[in-house]
């Protein structure tokens, strides 16, 4: 098998390198060889890891050649996690069935109902003027605010607030790396105890999972409500089957862990660039003002929408969507590959392609008023392993800016700094530094300002 060309270093410096500085690395990656290239970036033995930006490539990996394709093992991280029976951990057929169970639950009508809930969700914010906030960290607050109500139905109360506080204690310690590295190397996983990390985090888990059956089991027997979870207590296969609560636990933990930090950093981003440019936020402020502010109206708003886009594009929350690996040989970008290469659509080098996005490193959000095509615009994968929470996540995203560049006037508390490279931050990648605004005034319904603090 004829590789593309592509670094020659040891797997292991390959490996540090993309750890290290993953958007510089695949940046030099991509103007020395081109279009595709392999590198080594899976440890000391790592197989050839593929990575590919043009479109026909990220269109053939997505459709024509997707079922010679399988999951990587790398996905296998977030097993301890998720569970066995995640919609990230399946296959074919058994995947094919989660999806058709989950979707609706996560699209459409169940949608449109959650709208009025984030944007009052957001407004209890309740920031006094003069108060300064951390962008990051007041994001992943309503993020989780939002997913715990939209999935569960919760009511704030003693199981959400636990619930709260047991998430937000997992996910703190996942963003340390001393403590993320056992999810990669499995003979870390030894429980010696509730002080030794492994078993901390066993014992953290048992705790979230009884708060989780607990509510499953109640929802069995209430009548039905109208959150995600009712949804997929209702929710049949195409065999008549319903989810077991094992799989019903699995998958909620995997919405809970993908659909709350993802959003979170895809927020960070848009403040981060509006208020590196003004004059962007104030024509996004002028078209709120004069908007509809009923959810569905606010969500169809086009500068709106094209400021979410644009912040998703520039520095992709994920670089790369899930590695693909070849499992029947297959020809692609004039190579045959083996079973066993692992192929990565890399959506971080797709997005700064010049002849899609002239000066690609500009935030120009007017890119974003016409269409674009899926394998130009990637943000959330694509083919039948696309984010499946996509939707709520643009909702979301737009319905929390909106509500809140409604009711607040911020302020920078420091120039921009330079630019440099993003943050890593769990699963996502975050702006660097943590950009911090002071809240100046509180606004009337209208969106006009109606008193500032000096
Ligand atoms: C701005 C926010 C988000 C971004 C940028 C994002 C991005 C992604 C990407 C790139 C993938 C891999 C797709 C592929 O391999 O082709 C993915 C998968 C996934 N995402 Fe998201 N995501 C976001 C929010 C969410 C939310 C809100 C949820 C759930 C509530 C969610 C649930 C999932 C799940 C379950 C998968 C795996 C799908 C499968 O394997 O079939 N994500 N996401």
């Amino acid at each position: 098998m004829k590789l593309p060309a592509g670094s020659t270093l040891p797997p292991l410096a390959q490996t540090l390198q993309i750890i290290a500085n993953p958007t510089g690395f695949l940046a030099d990656c991509a103007e020395r060889y081109g279009d595709c290239f392999t590198l080594r970036v899976l440890g000391a033995d790592s197989p050839p890891v593929v990575f590919f930006s043009h479109p026909d490539d990220l269109q053939a990996i997505f459709t024509t050649l997707a079922d010679r394709l399988a999951l990587g093992k790398v996905t296998h991280v977030f097993r301890p996690l998720t569970g066995d029976q995640s919609l990230i951990m399946q296959d074919g057929a058994q995947h094919q069935r989660q999806r058709q169970l989950l979707m609706p639950a996560l699209h459409g009508e169940s949608l449109r109902n959650c709208g009025e809930l984030i944007c009052q969700m957001t407004q209890q914010t309740c920031w006094p003027t003069g108060r300064t906030i951390s962008v990051q960290a007041q994001m992943l607050e309503i993020s989780l605010d939002v997913i715990l109500r939209v999935l569960f139905g919760l009511q704030p109360g003693q199981r959400y607030f636990q619930l709260k506080v047991l998430l937000h204690r997992l996910l703190e310690r996942i963003n340390s790396p001393l403590y993320s590295v056992q999810f990669f190397l499995p003979p870390l996983q030894q429980d010696l105890g509730r002080l030794s990390p492994w078993g901390g985090f066993l014992r953290l888990r048992a705790e979230i999972d009884a708060l989780i059956y607990a509510e499953i089991r109640e929802r069995r027997a209430a009548p039905p409500g109208e959150d995600i979870l009712a949804m997929l207590l209702a929710a049949r296969d195409l065999a008549g089957q319903p989810l077991s609560d094992l799989e019903l636990r699995d998958q909620l933990m995997t919405l809970l862990l993908l659909g709350h930090e993802t959003t979170a950093s895809g927020l960070s981003w848009v403040f981060y660039w509006l208020h590196r440019h003004p004059e962007i936020l104030a024509r996004l402020q002028a078209e709120l003002e004069s908007a509809d502010p009923s959810p569905a109206a606010l969500a169809q708003l086009p500068y709106l929408s094209a400021v979410c886009k644009e912040a998703l594009r520039i520095y992709p929350i994920a670089l790369i969507a899930q590695p693909r690996c070849v499992k029947q040989s297959l020809t692609l970008a004039g190579y045959e590959f083996d079973p066993g290469a692992v192929l990565i659509p890399c959506i971080y080098l797709a997005h700064r392609r010049p002849e899609a996005y002239p000066d690609p490193q500009q935030f120009r959000p007017e890119r974003f008023l016409e269409a674009k095509s899926p394998y130009e615009y990637l943000p959330f994968g694509g083919g039948s392993r696309s984010c499946i929470g996509m939707a709520l996540a643009l909702f979301e995203m737009k319905l929390i800016l909106a509500s809140l560049l409604r009711q607040y006037e911020f302020c920078p508390t420091q120039p921009p700094p330079p630019l440099s490279r993003p943050a890593r931050r769990g699963i996502t990648f975050v702006p660097p530094g943590d950009l911090k605004l002071r809240v100046m005034g509180q606004r009337r319904a209208t969106g006009r300002l109606a008193k500032s603090a000096g």
